[in-house]
């Protein structure tokens, strides 16, 4: 047997360990890693970054197939600017690239693509494809694809807290409104469901200021693999691990037959 079949065959039996009422429907990845495994193959960082587009492209591919909704990817931080210029040089031709490759066969899988994070400092070429990819794919309901670039978390929240603000002096709210809804709704990420779950690649155990609002009750799965390594079958092994948690959301589980009244802190 090929190795391939052979691939395609664990992935099958994966995918069928999976409870479809149970598949999340906002996955959020932090793809990381790209640098580390182009260096480990003794190659140019560029070519990690490379590779990790068809990595996301797979990805985007099996999480749609599986039922998922929404996919929100990390694809440059706000502190992302402080690498080699030609690193950053060469990350913003790749997005524009991509874009222009890609957005006719994301339009025609009904997918609606969204750029989350502050564009403005990016050059007018990559903030056209973005605003035409947006306006193309917007009426499209089958999937969401997020990519946050120039996106921080805490700017996000300085960013809402100001809007928040500002309504508050001009005495369009009252401060005492500010609640989590409210919040919610000058988010970025406004209108959509918080994440259930978290992947991070490489095996960093950090959250890097992404979503981080968002991200308050998400299951979090860390996977060893380098990004340019991920695939299907990284991916489903990422969705069995987080059907197997008991998300509890700060509250706690009792025992079939057991009540409030019967647990331990009852008089
Ligand atoms: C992290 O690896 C990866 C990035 C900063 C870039 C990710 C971008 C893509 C995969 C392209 C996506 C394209 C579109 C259009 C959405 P790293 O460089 O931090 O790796 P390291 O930690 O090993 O150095």
């Amino acid at each position: 047997m090929s190795l391939g079949k052979l691939i395609d065959n664990t992935t099958n039996d994966l995918s069928k360990r999976i409870d479809k009422q149970k598949v999340p429907e906002h996955v959020a990845i932090i793809m990381d890693g790209n640098g580390r495994w182009a260096t480990k193959k003794g190659l140019p960082r560029k070519y990690g970054h490379k590779r990790g587009v068809s990595v996301l492209k797979a990805i985007l591919k099996a999480s749609k197939k599986l039922g998922c909704k929404v996919l929100t990817v990390y694809a440059f931080s706000t502190e992302n600017w402080k690498r080699p210029p030609k690193e950053v040089d060469f990350l913003i031709n790749l997005f524009s690239e991509v874009l222009k490759n890609e957005i006719d066969e994301i339009h025609q899988e009904s997918i609606k693509i969204k750029f989350i994070g502050d564009i403005s400092p990016f050059p007018e070429t990559l903030k056209q494809i973005i605003s035409s990819s947006e306006s193309l794919t917007k009426n499209n309901h089958k999937f969401l694809l997020n990519v946050c670039v120039n996106y921080g978390g805490r700017q996000e929240i300085v960013k809402v807290a100001k809007e928040l603000a500002l309504k508050s002096s001009s005495g369009e709210i009252n401060p005492s409104e500010v609640n989590e809804e409210l919040f919610n709704s000058e988010l970025l990420t406004q209108g959509i469901k918080d994440p259930e779950l978290l992947i991070r690649t490489s095996g960093e155990k950090r959250i890097s200021n992404f979503l981080l609002w968002q991200l308050a009750y998400s299951e979090i799965y860390i996977s060893d693999v380098l990004w340019p390594d991920f695939n299907e079958f990284e991916f489903l092994k990422a969705i069995i691990d987080y059907q197997s948690r008991n998300r509890r959301f700060g509250g706690i589980e009792l025992l079939p037959n057991e009540s409030y009244k019967d647990s331990q802190y009852s008089s």
